[in-house]
Parts: C-alpha cells; structure tokens; sequence
C-alpha cells in the first residue's frame, strides 16, 4: 500500500483520472507475456517527461520502485511490477511526432505500437524494419527498453541499430538527450546505446528517434516443409552459407506447427516434421533471383515441398501462422517456460539435438521455433506446475550448451526476471561487477525496476 500522501502527491503530477490505485486497475498492470504477476501499489499514467521527472523525484525521495510499462507483452518479466512500487505506464505518451521524408528519421513517443509505426512510414514510401512478433500491440518504448529483434533481424539487425538518439528522464529526475538526428556523432560515451537494451533500469525512455530505410519494392515468400527438423536446420545453414541474406529465415518444429494449426483451424504443413518461412526482399529479380536459389537449396537439404506464396493473404497466413505460435502453445500446457537462446547459425543443428536430449532425459515436452536465420531459437519447455523443478534443471543444461556452442542466453526477449540468475554463467562476475557500477552511478537509490536483470541479492 502506498502512503495516502504519496497518492496524492502522485494524483498532483499527473491528474486524479491518470493515477489508478483500485485492486481491479491494478490487476490489469500486474502482470506480463510471462504470465507472471505482482500487484503494485498504484499505476501512474503520466504525458510529459516533465511529469515523469517529478514521479522519479518522488520516488527517490520516498525509496518507492518505479517500473516502466509499455504494452506488457515481455517475455522476461521486465515489467512485472515491484509490489507496492509504481508503475509508470507509457500508454499515454503514443504520438508519432514527426517523420522526415528528407532525411529518413522519425519521432516518435514510447507509447506508440510498433506496427502503428511501421505503417504509417511504409503508407509514404519508408521502412521501419525491427519487427517483433508482437509489433500489433507492443510498443516501440518496450522495443527500445529490451533491444527487441523480430523476425526481420537477420538481413536488417534489431532495434538499438535504428536508435538513433533518445530523450531520456533519468532515474533521479534529469531530463537529458542522447545521440541526435544524424547517421553519425561520436560526441561523447554512447548513451543512446547504454539505454537502448537496458530494460527500463537506467532511465525512462520519453521520445525516441528512429532511422528509416527506403521501403524495399518488393518481397518474395516460401514456405518449405521438411520430415525433420535436422534437415530444415541445415538448409536454413545453408541458405545463408550461399550468401544468401533473406529478409526472415524461420524455423518451426513439429509440435509448434501441430498447436498453430489446432489454433488457426488450418492445415499448413499436412503433417510435415518442420517448416521454413524464408521470405526475400528488393527489386524484383534480386527478390526472385534470391527466393529461387533459396528454394533450390532447401530441396537440395531434403525439403519434400516448397511453397510460393502467390498472392497477399497466402503470405499473410504463413505470417500470421509464424506470429500466432507463442499464444496457441498454451493449447499443449498450461505453463510454458520460454527462452530465446541464440547460438551462431552454423550451430542450430547441434543445439537443437542437444536439446532434443535434454527433453528426452527430463521428459518434458520441449517445443522449438525461431529466427533461425540469425540463431535465435525459441525453446519452450511445455509444463504443469508439478514439472517445474525439472524444467529449471533442463533450462541450466540448455543454456550451459549453448553458451558451449559460443551462444547467448538471451537473443532478444531481455534477462529481466526470468534468466537474472543464469546472467553471471554467460557474463561472469567481472562484467556483472561493472554493470552493477554503471547501475549505481545512475539510479544511486536502486528505485528504477529493480531486481531486473540482476538477481535481488545481486542489487546494490
Ligand atoms: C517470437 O518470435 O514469436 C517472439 O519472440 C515470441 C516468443 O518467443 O514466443
Ligand atoms: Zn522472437
């Protein structure tokens, strides 16, 4: 419970209608994608920096939490609220405040939904490419906060590479800039790359500006089904290892195909073992030119069909298929434990046979789909609540392997709470150490989501 005066105080910054504190308005901020929930003692929806730097003050003042909210569609806990700590939800702050044809940048506010975003530059001739599978109802300020990849990642990189400057309130108040309006400026430490990935620890995100690209004229898309998911994984090698860079290169296995089309109530794959998404962009002969050579590859690698998509709505169903697999896995269990491993491309084969053995010695159900074009695999571990302690053991062993394999934890989704205790096997403690230092410097009363990232006894 917060203290009657802190409400107030609270309900002065931002207006009483924009300061929630009923168990029903809570509910609705505490929890995220993982599933996991904390109430918190109220929720502030502020709509300037100014506000929120005064929220802060607060805070610092009173040693209350604060936890930066976008859309809560995380896959790492990042915005599951400290209990009786403030959330502060960005939702409000959703204006798209500039796009500059001239010079291929946009504004925009945290709150905006990434697909918003993406679509309002595309309708004037312009490209916002990350893409998280989630772009209908994330926000860009979350896309920001986790460094979110997508599915576009492999030919056109993840969000810090489009962040090119950044309003930010940090955590005791101040109100700074970071980076500009240019390509280039190496004028002083790079503090829009510090922010960008730092998982609402070290500031709140207020404004955000984005590189564009020149919307490419056209795109190609295949789908390829195999009877093996080792076989999808080498052709998917061996795509890239041509040369070939495609705009997406996805991966998902049998069971993950088996509960998507239970939940879209159609049969793409007509009982194949693994299936491609590979989709290839440009004028049109380098797009067909790649997608032709692409599909040559995978019949070579053992693909039994390949598929164009002639027309927009059978591209789209295979997208809305790729995009529909977190929600419909919850048809196989209620509970799933979701990483995002990556390993170098090369490696998919063997981190996926090593993770077949991992689910056959615990005997659970694990499920694998991804960004295999850049090596991040999605491996759900599919439980009740009476298959945890095992999931846990088999989560260490996956990621023991592949850090082994010269993999990361974490390609996209965010340490958050969910991996803060496997942070120090892929960092160790040096660098943990020095984050920590950075950490401290900031946020010196720790009340900016804490306990992300770092395990609790880690916190300063
Ligand atoms: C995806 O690529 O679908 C997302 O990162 C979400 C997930 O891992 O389920
Ligand atoms: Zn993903």
């Amino acid at each position: 419970m917060l203290k009657p005066s802190v409400l107030r105080e609270l309900k002065s910054i931002v207006g009483p209608a924009n300061c929630l504190a009923s168990p029903e308005e809570l509910l609705v901020y505490s929890y995220d994608a993982t599933r996991q929930e904390s109430l918190p003692g109220a929720v502030a929806r502020p709509r300037t920096a100014r506000e929120i730097s005064e929220i802060l003050r607060l805070a610092n003042r009173e040693r209350l939490p604060i936890v930066p909210r976008g859309a809560g569609t995380g896959m790492s806990g990042g915005s599951i609220p400290a209990r009786d700590g403030i959330v502060l939800s960005l939702e409000r702050m959703n204006d798209i405040l500039e796009v500059d044809d001239e010079n291929f940048i946009a504004v925009v506010e945290p709150g905006v939904i990434t697909g918003d975003l993406q679509r309002e530059v595309e309708s004037r001739g312009l490209f916002y490419p990350p893409d998280p599978a989630s772009r209908a109802f994330c926000t860009i300020g979350g896309n920001v906060a986790e460094c979110a990849g997508g599915l576009r990642a492999v030919k056109y990189g993840v969000t810090k590479d489009y962040v090119l400057g950044l309003e930010v309130v940090l955590p005791t108040g101040e109100i700074v800039n970071t980076g500009g309006r240019t390509v280039k400026s190496v004028a002083g430490y790079d503090l829009t790359k510090l922010i960008v990935g730092s998982e609402g620890t070290l500031g709140v995100v207020t404004k955000i500006i984005v590189k564009l690209l020149p919307l490419p004229e056209s795109v190609r898309t295949l789908a390829a089904y195999f009877n093996d998911v080792k076989s999808a994984a080498i052709a998917s090698s061996d795509i890239m290892a041509a040369g070939i860079i495609p705009r997406a290169l996805e991966f998902i296995d049998q069971a993950a195909l088996r509960a998507v089309e239970g939940y879209l109530k159609e049969d793409l794959s007509r009982g194949a073992g693994a299936m491609l998404i590979v989709e290839t962009d440009g004028p049109p002969d380098a797009a067909t030119r790649e997608a032709d050579r692409s599909a040559g590859i995978m019949t070579r690698a053992g693909a039994v069909r390949v598929v164009r998509a002639g027309s927009d709505a059978e591209r789209e169903l295979l997208w809305k298929a790729r995009q529909s697999i977190s929600p419909a896995l919850y048809a196989l269990k209620p509970k799933k434990v979701n990483e995002d491993i990556v390993v170098p491309r090369s490696r998919i084969a063997d981190i996926l046979r090593e993770i077949g053995d991992v689910a056959q010695r615990h005997g659970l159900l694990i499920v694998n789909f991804g960004h295999a074009g850049d090596g991040n695999i999605h491996t759900n571990i599919m439980i009740d609540d009476a298959d945890l302690p095992r999931a846990d053991a088999a989560v260490r062993e996956i990621f023991t392997a592949t850090l082994r394999l010269g993999g990361s934890i974490t390609g996209e989704h965010g340490v958050g709470l969910t991996k803060a205790a496997y942070l120090p096997l892929e960092t160790g403690p040096d660098a943990i150490a020095a984050m920590k230092r950075i950490k401290q410097a900031l946020d010196p009363n720790n009340i900016l989501n804490p306990g992300k990232i770092f395990l609790e006894q880690q916190c300063i």
